[in-house]
């Protein structure tokens, strides 16, 4: 039933063993994406549970709660109903509980647990245990020895599953935990509460304190597998894998452990120095991707234009093997200048009756139908809006299709402001849809899921400012599609997995317009965040039609979010903006006003996302210019998917 060379690969070995491993103290697989690397995980859980079974022992397993392991929980509750992988001889601990909070609370680890995993396999009730969140203050300190206790009667975890927080924490141990720390109440940072804001409708929910298993009660158990998933962990991951042994990033304390394994996928292990320059560490293929990233690096390194960097330049930078290969700097600087050159274009549909060899665009055919997907109501106009304009404005026929209604962004308060305004015009007080209306804002909690009626009513406010936007951009309102998709309707934070109607919704509008050029949101911050699985759904559409014949005139562009721009090396088309075409965007972007004046699901960055937007657009042009090319007020950037 599993597959075990799959799980072979996640076999332990020890850092520092192998050249490429060098700069890293802890073990690591990295993985293609979170959907194998979570595959892995479940599979040798599974394995061990039948192990364990064979040999007529308890398999006792260490859990975690958050995004991380969701897929990994989905796989072991498939493994039970289509393969029959029994959970009987099963215990389990929790690593946290947030403190107190109630165990029927939605957000309660509890409730998670038993919604993810316990409430769908054959585990016995007496077989869970979780940190209990409900005690009183004078009983806390009593619960936490008897859960170390209980882990050590069982004769300790033999599997522990861990996530990454970005303050760095295991379980709950946030900076400053001690090595020998024991199962105990914590305060939880600042950042922790923050990442955990948008679940508890704001930062003012989330519980100040947590229950958590120390790291001395985690490095006891026999093997450690943590996992992270997204570029948002890259940098937190770099520091446990390549930094010191510090009580500042307590990950770092699993360097003591020596049974560890860090699963990771491309993302996560992006800031990890070999993958980021590899040439540092050993010797490197040098294929067209690592020569245009190395090169970009060494005009950041050096602060030079790419015209001016010498063979000295490469040789003191671990570059001198790429000298040898593809001669001189001379050589080199050349071919990149040129591919950059090439990038940039004012014609992201492509130039009608031009010579479009060196151009990222075919110059036919002309006019292009274009779709362009966007996650939420206004990815199209923060992400791409001067593309946007220029396409309508060069004579394509554009097609936005929004992906979710976006219902969850739009607060309470901006709800009922449109419900008072809409009751002041309508004659009778008692109309049946403003009544019921009324009456579910009366009724809401939070914390439970918002009723059908008031999603939908948010729904229509996003979708009302979005024809603002695009009528702005002059596209007929026959050109605006809104699909609603259902993995979005859950009227809470955490959403369904895609489902078939997901992505037979996706083939059916790329089949109807038949575009020849696709935009999406190539956004991998978070895989399980919105922007992803709007991106892995349009991946599954075009798999899926990629044998049709109007698909072989179709290529895909890649923007990026609100968060993140592409690095350099990775633009393959560059739109350049007139300071006009900036404020045309602002505009654009302006008319989406439920998402204005600090919206509700803020993230780190507390700028306003026309803000944003402007200083990454004018980032790419400054990183352009100090290359060596003209200046421009801003850029947006793209990058090509091919299928
Ligand atoms: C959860 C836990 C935490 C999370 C970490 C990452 O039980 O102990 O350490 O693993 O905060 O959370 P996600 O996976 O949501 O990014």
């Amino acid at each position: 039933m599993i597959n075990k060379s799959s799980t072979t690969s996640l076999a332990y070995k020890a850092p520092g063993s192998f050249e490429e491993t060098r700069y890293e103290k802890l073990h690591n697989v990295i993985v293609e994406s979170s959907t194998t690397g979570s595959l892995q995980i479940a599979h040798t859980i599974a394995e061990l549970i039948l192990q364990k079974k064979d040999q007529n022992k308890m398999c006792v397993l260490g859990l975690a709660t958050g995004s991380s392991p969701l897929s990994v929980y989905r796989e072991l509750v498939r493994l039970h109903k289509e393969e029959g992988l029994s959970f009987q001889n099963v215990i389990t601990f929790n690593l946290d509980e947030y403190f107190p909070l109630s165990k029927d609370d939605v957000q309660s680890y509890h409730y998670f647990m038993h919604s993810n995993l316990f409430d769908h396999v054959d585990i016995q009730a007496e077989n869970i245990h979780i940190p209990n969140g409900e005690v009183t203050l004078e009983e806390v300190r009593n619960s936490c020895i008897a859960y170390e206790a209980k882990i050590k009667e069982v004769g300790g975890i033999d599997l522990q599953i861990l996530g990454i927080g970005r303050t760095g924490h295991i379980g709950f141990n946030e900076p400053g935990s001690h090595l020998n720390s024991q199962t105990r109440t914590i305060t939880l940072d600042h950042l922790t509460r923050f990442d955990a804001a948008p679940a508890f409708q704001g930062i003012e929910n989330v519980p100040r304190k947590a229950i958590t298993m120390g790291i001395q009660t985690i490095l006891n158990a026999k093997r450690i597998l943590l996992m992270a998933w997204g570029s948002y962990k890259a940098e937190i991951i770099q520091k446990a894998i390549e930094g010191d042994i510090s009580a500042m990033i307590p990950t770092t304390y699993l360097q003591h452990h020596k049974n560890t394994t860090l699963v990771l996928d491309e993302e996560a292990a992006a800031e990890l120095t070999r993958i980021k320059t590899p040439w540092l560490v050993s010797t490197c293929e040098w294929n067209e991707a690592n020569r245009s990233r190395a090169i970009a690096w060494l005009c950041e390194t050096t602060a030079k234009s790419i015209l001016k960097l010498t063979d000295e330049d490469y040789n003191q930078h671990g570059m001198s093997d790429l000298l040898v290969l593809h001669g001189s700097a001379y050589d080199l600087n050349i071919e990149m200048f040129n591919r950059l050159q090439r990038s940039i274009t004012g014609w992201p549909g492509g130039k009608p009756n031009a010579d479009d060899q060196y151009r990222p665009e075919r110059a036919q055919p002309h006019p292009k139908r274009v779709i362009i997907f966007s996650p939420h109501p206004d990815d199209d106009v923060i992400s791409m809006g001067g593309t946007f304009d220029r396409l309508v404005s060069q004579g394509h026929e554009v097609h936005v299709v929004y992906q979710t209604s976006g219902n969850i962004a739009v607060s309470d308060q901006d709800a009922l402001k449109y419900l008072e305004v809409a009751s002041d015009f309508i004659e009778s007080k008692s109309d049946s849809a403003i009544e019921t209306l009324n009456k579910a804002f009366s009724e809401t909690t939070p914390n439970q899921p918002a009723p059908r009626s008031i999603c939908d009513l948010k729904g229509s406010i996003r979708k009302r400012e979005s024809l603002g936007a695009t009528r702005y951009f002059a596209i007929p309102d026959e050109q605006v599609h809104f699909m609603n998709l259902p993995f979005y309707e859950t009227g809470m934070i955490a959403k369904n997995p895609i489902s078939q109607e997901d992505i037979d919704l996706t083939v059916a509008i790329i089949e109807k317009i038949k575009p020849h050029q696709i935009y999406a949101a190539g956004d991998l911050a978070d895989p399980h965040g919105t922007h992803r699985v709007c991106l892995d759904i349009v991946f599954s559409a075009i798999e899926i039609l990629k044998p049709q014949s109007f698909m072989k005139d179709c290529w895909v562009w890649l923007y990026r979010g609100a968060w993140h721009e592409w690095d350099i090396h990775e633009i393959e088309m560059a739109v350049p903006m007139s300071p006009d075409q900036v404020l045309r965007k602002r505009k654009a972007i302006f008319y989406h006003q439920s998402q204005k004046d600090g919206v509700m699901f803020q993230g780190n960055d507390h700028r306003e996302f026309w803000v944003r937007a402007e200083e990454r657009n004018a980032a790419t042009a400054q990183k352009y210019q100090s290359m060596g090319f003209s200046e421009y007020a801003a850029m947006e950037a793209f990058k090509r998917y091919f299928f």
